[in-house]
């Protein structure tokens, strides 16, 4: 059976178990033309190892964790180092590139689930984890994620979807406009590990405070862009009055006409504009996914949070459940 999800008002989305991944997210723009606005891989075979984290499930620890070294009270922990020697979204067989298993499925919402053994990429701990997908007629895809450990341990789940508003992966994301929620980033050293301290966004090009086109600052000699690439940065998302979920960021493409929100419990967003693509991989279309084809808006903890203790704590404890949330919604201008 098609793993998919669709509504009333033109949307349909179709996942796989591989990393509890989204591959398509078809919609109507203002033409009323259906288009795919999440990055795909052509080949499908490339669900089981993802390589570029298209529309994946991000976990045990989503981002990285500096040397790939934590610790638990006085226990330290050595992750595997699967970026630069440092650990990047759970490792060489992170979450995103195993098989979750169905627990339930309709129309209108898909759960996975997924156990992930004590040792697992070398993370302490027996944990089941879920992720639920439901979909609804005001075009919101909720997200919902629960893990629970047998043992204290760090964890920190992310959506890893590549949007394109303009539709699929014909043309690069630069003239979107973004607004980030955010008075500051984590700000990060040359392998985009933090270092500690949060920057003010204001007078950078990191600054979205108000929509801007991504590709308008994008190479300005700023250290943080120049590290990057482009961006790759976690913002720490303001509260906004609105209750738990906050509004962390939207999106718009004038030429279809969608604009998309992104609420979330969670404390920051990363904000990836697709900079390590290189056209190694085709999209959906057959077209080679070059530098810019999509860009990610990542809610999550921050990066490295074991390792800060400044920042929002991501050790849960065992037994305790983990539980957060994001909406991607998206609607006409
Ligand atoms: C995240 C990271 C990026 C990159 C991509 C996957 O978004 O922040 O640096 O590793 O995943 O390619």
């Amino acid at each position: 059976m098609a793993l998919k999800l669709f509504n009333n008002t033109g949307s349909t989305l179709y996942f796989t178990e591989w990393g509890a991944s989204l591959k398509r997210w078809f919609i109507l723009d203002k033409n009323e033309e259906q288009i795919n606005i999440v990055l795909g891989y052509e080949n499908d075979d490339l669900y089981k190892t993802n390589p570029l984290y298209l529309g994946a499930t991000g976990g045990r620890y989503a981002n990285r964790i500096k040397n790939g070294l934590f610790l638990i009270g006085n226990k330290s922990y050595q992750l595997e180092t699967n970026n630069n020697g440092h650990h990047l979204h759970g490792g060489f067989k992170g979450f995103s590139r195993q098989k979750w298993s169905i627990e339930n499925q309709s129309n209108a919402q898909i759960t996975f689930s997924l156990v992930s053994p004590d040792g697992d990429q070398g993370y302490p701990g027996k944990i089941n984890v879920q992720t639920t997908y439901e979909l609804n007629d005001q075009n919101e895809l909720n997200i919902n994620y629960k893990a629970i450990s047998d043992t204290d341990t760090t964890i920190n789940m992310t959506h890893h979807s590549y949007f394109n508003l303009h539709g699929q992966d014909k043309d690069s994301i630069l003239d979107h406009l973004l607004s980030i929620n955010a008075d500051s980033i984590t700000e990060v050293d040359t392998d985009l590990i933090p270092t500690g301290k949060t920057l003010p966004v204001n007078n950078t090009p990191l600054d979205f405070r108000k929509p801007t086109k991504i590709g308008e600052r994008i190479n300005e000699h700023f250290h943080q862009l120049r590290y990057a690439g482009g961006y790759d940065h976690n913002f720490i998302i303001q509260p906004d009055n609105k209750g738990v979920m906050k509004l962390a960021s939207e999106l718009v493409s004038k030429r279809s006409g969608l604009r998309m929100t992104v609420r979330t419990d969670l404390p920051g967003m990363q904000f990836y504009s697709g900079n390590f693509l290189d056209g190694k991989y085709n999209g959906v279309s057959g077209n080679p996914l070059y530098k810019h084809a999509g860009l990610c808006l990542e809610p999550q903890y921050f990066p490295d949070s074991p390792n800060n203790e400044h920042f929002p704590p991501t050790i849960i404890k065992k037994g305790r459940e983990y539980k957060h949330k994001i909406i991607y919604k998206v609607s006409l201008i």
